[in-house]
């Protein structure tokens, strides 16, 4: 299949490169590197400098080709809360572009990273696909605004779109071949990774008086290598089948701040300094995530999201940096 990445240049993006690239696709990335980096590009993929907010160039760029994967987005909650417009314009009109485009070249299947941020807080755990969706930041209504564009283009211009749930994705390329590292990042993982490479002093941990373990927030945290296998499976289903799905991609397991911090301490062999903080509004105390669904319709699980893994493999993209 000849597959168009949309923000194939991050740090997802790059790792379902790599997934599509061994799947035998042919596969052309189109980034305009606000974040993404020309390090995590494939010698055999081709490359194309752009923005999705550039829609005369997307047309073009995007002609001939079977399938998107759409991957180009601002994540941090907390600025979206902010900088609404922000995400307005790249999330919600740069994907709106990125269906017209898909529109006019008849491009008839597209996979979109969606977020388990469409939930907000949990009523009830584990959380499902039927969850009820109240997301509590600007990121996530955004996300969830996009799932209902792509459910009318689908109904209207027969687009088949999978919409991937993510939870807390983490870790690196276990096999060391993508070692581009997020700049300024506010996730927890890469957080405590700059701690214990000591490019900054100290992990802060927001609320250790939570009900749960041991009073720090609990996550479900998925290898990046097992999102890129679903963007794979994904793409299959729904071209085999010539329907849409919505799935949520978590490894099931909840893992606290602090469990993550000591598998750390021990992988590393760093101290990795850690002071108790305010809790940070917004962060419920627990989220996991039920992956029946990806499960059963596309025969995925999670088999790189344990612990020792997610630090592990990112411990090595940090090192691969040092050097
Ligand atoms: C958030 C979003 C999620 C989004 C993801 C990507 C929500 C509720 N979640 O996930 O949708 O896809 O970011 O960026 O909007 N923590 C610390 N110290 C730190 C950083 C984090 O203690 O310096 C804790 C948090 O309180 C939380 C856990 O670590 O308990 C994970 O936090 P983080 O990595 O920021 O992800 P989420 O907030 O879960």
């Amino acid at each position: 299949m000849n597959v168009f990445v949309i923000g194939g240049a991050g740090y997802i993006g790059s790792h379902v490169v790599k997934a599509l690239l061994k799947d035998g696709c042919s596969v052309t990335v189109y980034d305009n590197l606000s974040s993404g980096l020309e390090q995590n590009l494939f010698k055999n993929a081709k490359f194309v400098k752009g923005d999705i907010l550039d829609y005369e160039k997307l047309l073009e760029a995007s002609k001939g080709y079977d399938a998107i994967i759409h991957l180009a987005a601002f994540k941090a909650a907390g600025e979206s809360m902010i900088k609404p417009e922000k995400y307005s314009v790249n999330n919600i009109t740069g994907t709106l572009n990125i269906l017209n485009a898909a529109s006019v070249n008849e491009i008839k299947r597209i996979v979109f990273s969606s977020s388990a941020a469409t939930y907000g807080e949990p009523s009830y755990l584990p959380i499902d696909e039927d969850h009820p969706k109240n997301p509590e930041n600007y990121y996530g209504f955004t996300k969830l605004e996009i799932e209902r564009f792509l459910a009318w283009y689908d109904q209207l211009k027969g687009i088949r779109f999978a919409a991937l749930r993510y939870f807390n994705a983490a870790g690196y390329d276990p096999e060391g071949e993508i070692t581009g590292l997020e700049q300024n990042p506010a996730n927890l993982l890469p957080v405590i990774m700059e701690v214990a490479a000591g490019m900054r002093s100290e992990l802060g941990i927001f609320g250790d008086d939570y009900d749960t373990v041991d009073g720090t927030g609990v996550r479900d945290y998925v290898h990046v290598t097992d999102l890129a296998d679903a963007h794979v499976k994904a793409l299959h289903y729904i071209d085999d089948k010539d329907e849409s799905l919505t799935v949520n991609l978590g490894s099931e397991n909840g893992l606290s701040v602090k469990q993550i911090v000591d598998a750390a301490r021990d992988i590393t062999g760093q101290t990795i300094t850690a002071n108790i903080m305010p809790r940070r509004p917004g962060d419920p105390a627990k989220l996991v995530a039920s992956s029946k669904k990806a499960n059963e319709l596309l025969k995925w699980k999670a088999n790189f999201s344990d612990v020792e893994t997610l630090v592990k493999s990112s411990w090595n993209a940090y090192l691969a940096n040092k050097k």
